[in-house]
C-alpha cells in the first residue's frame, strides 16, 4: 500500500485545509477587532501583548497594555526599569511571573541580541517566559513564520471543528491538537490565520452558547454536523481549590507602616505585602499575627483591633485574610523571610505593587 503523506496520517483532513484557511482569513479581515496591539505592530508590542494575553481576557489586558507601552515603549526602556516599576504596571493582572520574566527577557535581549527580539522559533524558545504558545504567536504574528499556536480559544475551535473528544489537558490529545494547528496554519499569512482562530474562539465559537449560525466555518464543522458543539471540548471536573486562613499585621511605628517584599521565587514573588502568613490550627488570630510578623521581620508588635476580613480567589487556591492593626513594640526590622522591608507612609503605599488581597486592605488604612 502506498505510504500516506505525513499530514494525512496526522489528521486525514487535508482536503478541508485550504477551504478552512480561505474562509477564516476572509472572515478575519472583515471582522477583526481593532485592538491596541494590532496597530503599528512591532515585534516588541506583539511580545508584550501575547504575554499579557496568556490566561487573561482581552478586555482586561487593554488598559494594562496601553499603560505598559506608554511607560516602557521600547525593549531598552523595559530593560533599564526597576523590577518594582515593572511589577507596579502589572499590579492586578495576576500571574506575576509573566511580568518578572518579561523584564528578565528584556535585559537578555538588550545584552545578547542587540535589542532585537529573535525572529526564529528556535531562538524565541530560549527566551525566559516564552513557551510553545508564545513562540508560535510571536513567530507568526511578528515575523510571518508558519508556526502553530494553541491556546484555550484555538483548542475549543479545533475540538469542535474536528469533533475531537479527547481531554485537551491530556498529553495525547494535546499532541493531536498541536499537529492539527500545525497542519492548518497558513504558510503565506500565518499571523493572520492564527489570530483568526483565536478571534473566532473569542467572538463566535464561545465556551457557552456558541454562535453557530454566525460562524464562517459552520458548514465545515464536524461538531455542528453532529450537534455536539455544546459538549466539546470535554471538560475535566474542576477540583475544589484549597482554602487558607491568612493573618497579616498593618504595623505602625509613628506615622509609618511596615511592608515587606516577597521572595523572588515565591508565589507573587517580587510583590510587596503586609507581613503575615498562614494561621496554624489551634492558634488564636492575634497570636498568629504576632508570630508571623516576628518570623518575617524580627520585630515584636502589640496586636490591636481587626481592620477587615478579605476573601480572595487566586488561580490555585482561595484565602480568607484577616488584617490586624499592630503597634511596633521592640526590635530592629530585618528581611528575615522576605527579600526587603520598608517603613512607608500610608500615602506612599500606592507606589508599591501589592497582591490583590492586600490592596483590598488599603481603604481601611485610609479611613483610620
Ligand atoms: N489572545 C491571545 N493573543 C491574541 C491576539 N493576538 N488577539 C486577540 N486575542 C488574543
Amino acid at each position: 500500500m502506498a505510504k500516506r503523506s505525513i499530514k494525512s496520517q496526522k489528521c486525514g483532513r487535508d482536503a478541508r485545509v485550504p477551504s478552512i484557511q480561505q474562509i477564516l482569513l476572509k472572515w478575519f479581515r472583515a471582522n477583526a477587532r481593532d485592538l491596541p496591539w494590532r496597530q503599528g505592530r512591532t515585534p516588541y508590542a506583539v511580545w508584550v501583548s501575547e504575554i499579557m494575553l496568556q490566561q487573561t481576557q482581552v478586555a482586561t489586558v487593554i488598559p494594562y497594555f496601553n499603560r505598559f507601552m506608554k511607560r516602557f515603549p521600547t525593549v531598552e526602556k523595559l530593560a533599564r526599569a526597576k523590577q518594582d516599576t515593572v511589577l507596579k504596571h502589572w499590579e492586578g493582572l495576576g500571574y506575576y511571573s509573566r511580568g518578572r520574566n518579561l523584564h528578565k527577557a528584556a535585559k537578555l535581549i538588550v545584552s545578547d541580541y542587540g535589542g532585537q527580539l529573535p525572529d526564529t522559533v528556535e531562538e524565541l524558545k530560549k527566551i525566559p517566559g516564552i513557551g510553545r504558545y508564545t513562540t508560535g504567536a510571536i513567530a507568526s504574528i511578528a515575523f510571518n513564520r508558519p508556526a502553530p499556536i494553541l491556546d484555550g480559544n484555538v483548542i475549543r475551535v479545533l475540538c469542535r471543528l474536528f469533533c475531537i473528544d479527547g481531554n485537551p489537558k491530556e498529553d495525547a490529545t494535546k499532541k493531536q491538537l498541536w499537529e492539527l494547528a500545525d497542519t492548518l496554519v497558513h504558510t503565506q499569512h500565518p499571523g493572520d490565520f492564527n489570530e483568526a482562530m483565536m478571534e473566532l474562539g473569542a467572538m463566535v465559537c464561545t465556551p457557552q452558547n456558541p454562535q453557530c449560525p454566525k460562524c464562517p466555518l459552520r458548514n465545515q464543522c464536524d461538531a455542528k454536523k453532529q450537534g455536539r458543539q455544546h459538549e466539546l471540548p470535554v471538560r475535566q471536573k474542576q477540583k475544589a481549590l484549597p482554602h487558607y486562613t491568612i493573618v497579616v499585621g498593618v504595623v505602625y511605628k509613628g506615622d509609618r507602616i511596615l511592608i515587606d517584599k516577597r521572595r523572588q521565587n515565591a508565589l507573587l514573588g517580587g510583590l510587596w505585602e503586609f507581613p503575615g502568613g498562614k494561621k496554624k490550627s489551634g492558634e488564636s488570630f492575634k497570636a498568629a499575627v504576632a508570630r508571623e510578623v516576628k518570623e518575617e521581620t524580627g520585630i515584636e508588635v502589640t496586636v490591636g483591633k481587626r481592620l477587615c476580613i478579605v476573601k480572595h480567589t487566586y488561580s490555585h487556591f482561595k484565602i480568607t485574610l484577616h488584617a490586624y492593626l499592630c503597634e511596633y513594640k521592640r526590635g530592629i526590622a530585618k528581611p528575615l523571610a522576605c527579600d526587603a522591608i520598608k517603613w512607608v507612609t500610608p500615602k506612599d503605599l500606592k507606589k508599591y505593587a501589592f497582591p490583590a488581597a492586600n490592596l483590598k486592605i488599603f481603604p481601611k488604612i485610609y479611613n483610620l
